[in-house]
């Protein structure tokens, strides 16, 4: 087996442990993250109505590294109209939403997506205009259907797929997904410019997700069988070099009260300068620069029109440590990037 099936398959059994509590801590816990995620939220929400309201486009829409279903619960709201009209058969001159599909490789995070439909009242709609599939985000297949494709990879999922060689494939994955049809691409991630502001106190704060970040000294209680649980989040820009914590065991008691761990300044200035976030449990996250992501861009997503976008361009609180590549093939995108001043990078 090769060195990128042995990273994939290590890494979708660590994304299958963690799925439960990144779910309570990271996509429902930690404010810098439910920020940036509602940055995200707000952007696509915009991008779909204008795109279906204004260039009368009907969408189909599909996640690269869907998680536990967020732009599908997002977006749902979006089909009620297009289910109502096709069911009655009254289809408006303006476009719709008509689906939302999404893949991710780890079973227990398709699992919690689809109790999160449930739990919303939305699985009634699924599968027909809400679907998911277990697998490889590399191997989609071009989108071959009737409506124009709307590829999307949000919260630096990039950045967990497995290294530069993973972020490469993912870019040309979304690239044939929709080119076929003139569709768009949009990945949001996390930008290396903010590591120091927002990484480190973001997996400081979420050790019970993904184990102890190799900055943090001593290494005590770094064996898998303890749970490392912050005592609070630790936010944006806070310089703090340490963290309080308390250790449980693997019977769920408390074996250590108020433990303080400590930055290694040597270790976390690598963090910084790499972009490389590893913890003690074998989770790894790249925070890729501005300028990594633009090459990335220019080299794989020729043909239609590319956009990059600094989250702070367009939301300075909550899009602060966040990018978008976005590229368009069929021109729609530009009137409403022009709306917030943007200059595409290419044509
Ligand atoms: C940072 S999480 C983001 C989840 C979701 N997009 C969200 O915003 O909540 C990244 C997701 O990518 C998935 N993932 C990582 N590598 C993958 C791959 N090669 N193929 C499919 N999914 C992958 C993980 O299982 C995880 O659910």
């Amino acid at each position: 087996m090769n060195t990128q099936s042995l990273r994939y398959q290590h890494d979708r059994s660590i994304w299958d442990q963690c799925a439960t509590t990144y779910e309570r801590q990271i996509v429902r816990g930690h404010p810098d993250v439910t920020a940036y995620e509602s940055f995200e939220h707000s952007f696509i929400e915009k991008l779909v109505l204008f795109l279906t309201r204004d260039r009368s486009l009907t969408i189909d829409c599909y996640d690269f590294g869907c998680g536990s279903g967020r732009i599908h619960n997002l977006l749902a709201p979006f089909l009620f109209n297009a289910v109502s009209e096709l069911k009655t058969q009254n289809i408006l001159s303006s476009g719709k939403l008509v689906h939302v599909g999404g893949i991710d490789f780890s079973k227990q995070m398709i699992e919690l997506a689809k109790q999160n439909l449930a739990s919303s009242g939305l699985d009634t709609l699924y599968p027909e205009y809400l679907s998911f599939d277990i697998g490889s985000a590399f191997d989609v297949a071009p989108y071959t259907g009737p409506h124009t494709p709307l590829a999307v990879s949000v919260c630096n999922s990039i950045g967990v797929m497995q290294g530069e060689e993973g972020a490469r494939n993912l870019f040309r994955t979304m690239h044939n997904y929709i080119k076929e049809r003139k569709g768009i691409a949009v990945i949001s991630c996390y930008c290396l410019e903010a590591v120091e502001s927002f990484a480190l106190g973001n997996y400081e704060s979420t050790m019970d997700v993904s184990g102890q970040p190799c900055w943090l000294t001593p290494e005590t209680y770094t064996g898998n069988d303890c749970t490392l649980l912050p005592n609070y989040y630790k936010r944006a820009h806070d310089k703090d070099p340490n963290i309080i914590i308390d250790v449980i065991d693997s019977e769920n008691k408390c074996i250590e009260r108020n433990f303080k761990l400590t930055r290694d300044p040597d270790k976390v200035k690598k963090v910084i300068q790499t972009g490389q976030i590893d913890t003690f449990n074998g989770y790894r996250s790249l925070w890729y620069s501005t300028k990594q992501i633009r090459n990335w861009m220019k080299e794989l997503w020729t043909g239609g029109t590319l956009w990059h976008i600094p989250g702070i361009q367009l939301d300075r609180l909550r899009g602060e440590p966040a990018q978008l590549a976005v590229i368009d093939y069929n021109g729609a995108f530009e009137p409403l990037a022009r709306t917030w001043n943007l200059r595409p990078l290419s044509r």
